[in-house]
């Protein structure tokens, strides 16, 4: 029985160790070119290689990160379990960027960084916290993790998911005909959606004009989920005060993209948050062992949901 690791060298080395401490009966390999595909009962990589299909023993397929809209669902066997990554790593990094990001609209750190630019010593209108309310879409893992942090800085918080959710703390709406509401309610909103087909282009202009006036929008869920023109156009007409960016489409934007030099916008390149093999090794670990004893995975993702 194996276990095939499809990422850097640097993550390999740290999986390795891991696996032959806590699973030492279960082969570890690296290379796919030294295995025995039927051999192979477990998977982690990125993208799904391009023989997938001689992996006919395949039980679980793992991504290395916490998104897996880079694999076409329709080309895994249903036999194939496949498991996003759910682990303290990415959650950390996820609240940290979060909290950047919001703080840094609350505070208007874009008008800031013009200001400096331009020599200006001047003290910018401020908010309390009570009243900047706080949205996330996506009540996943990171989005309540995400809230959890936010929480001790007294902004109001909500929350909107496909599905009914309930999270002490924050007010939750749900679903196409909670959406317009809980719009409606949000000065900062934070994007975590996972990328499917519903969420496909979700924050357009249709998105935008149901914000208050002057909104904030931080995006770190995927890149598709944005129309990169509406968002100029609601920066350009008011309708948002600003923005902060970790994906977007294509990645990189086109170095002529108006967004790169928006005075509004501040872009990061997809670094919010990158798995952390010490604590991704535990997790896959922990996650074969209960694979094994028969219990449902951490991160099984439903096909027909799409995350
Ligand atoms: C990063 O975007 C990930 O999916 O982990």
């Amino acid at each position: 029985m194996a276990f095939l690791f499809n990422s850097d060298a640097v993550r390999a080395k740290i999986f390795a160790t891991e696996f032959a401490r806590e699973l030492p009966s279960l082969s570890f390999f690296t290379d796919a070119g030294s295995v025995d595909p039927a051999a192979v009962r477990y998977l982690l990589t990125w993208t799904a290689p391009p023989d997938l299909e001689r992996y006919v023993n395949l039980e679980v397929l793992f991504s290395i990160g916490a998104g897996v809209d880079q694999f076409a669902l329709d080309r895994l066997k249903k036999r194939v379990k496949l498991v996003r990554m759910i682990e303290d790593g990415i959650t950390r990094m996820m609240q940290e960027y979060v909290t950047l990001a919001v703080l840094a609209l609350h505070r208007d750190l874009p008008g800031y960084l013009n200001q400096q630019r331009a020599g200006e010593w001047r003290g910018r209108p401020v908010r309390q916290a009570a009243e900047r309310r706080v949205g996330v879409m996506g009540l996943g893992n990171l989005g309540r993790a995400a809230l959890d942090r936010l929480g001790p800085f007294g902004f109001p918080l909500a929350g909107w998911s496909r599905s009914p959710h309930e999270v002490p703390g924050v007010t939750c709406y749900h679903g196409e005909s909670g959406l317009a509401d809980f719009l409606a309610k949000q000065d900062i909103l934070i994007c975590l959606l996972p990328l499917t087909a519903e969420t496909h282009g979700i924050l357009d202009a249709s998105l935008f004009s149901k914000l208050p006036l002057g909104a904030g929008l931080v995006h770190a869920g995927r890149g598709p989920q944005l129309d990169t023109d509406a968002l100029v156009a609601a920066l350009e007409s008011g309708q948002l005060a600003g923005a902060v960016l970790d994906v977007t489409d294509p990645e990189p934007l086109s170095a002529e993209h108006p967004l790169w030099r928006h005075p509004k916008v501040i872009i990061t390149p997809h670094i919010a948050s990158v798995t952390q093999p010490e604590t991704a090794a535990k997790t896959v670990v922990a996650n074969i062992r209960r694979h094994e004893a028969g219990l449902e995975l951490v991160g099984l993702v439903d096909r027909d949901r799409g995350y």
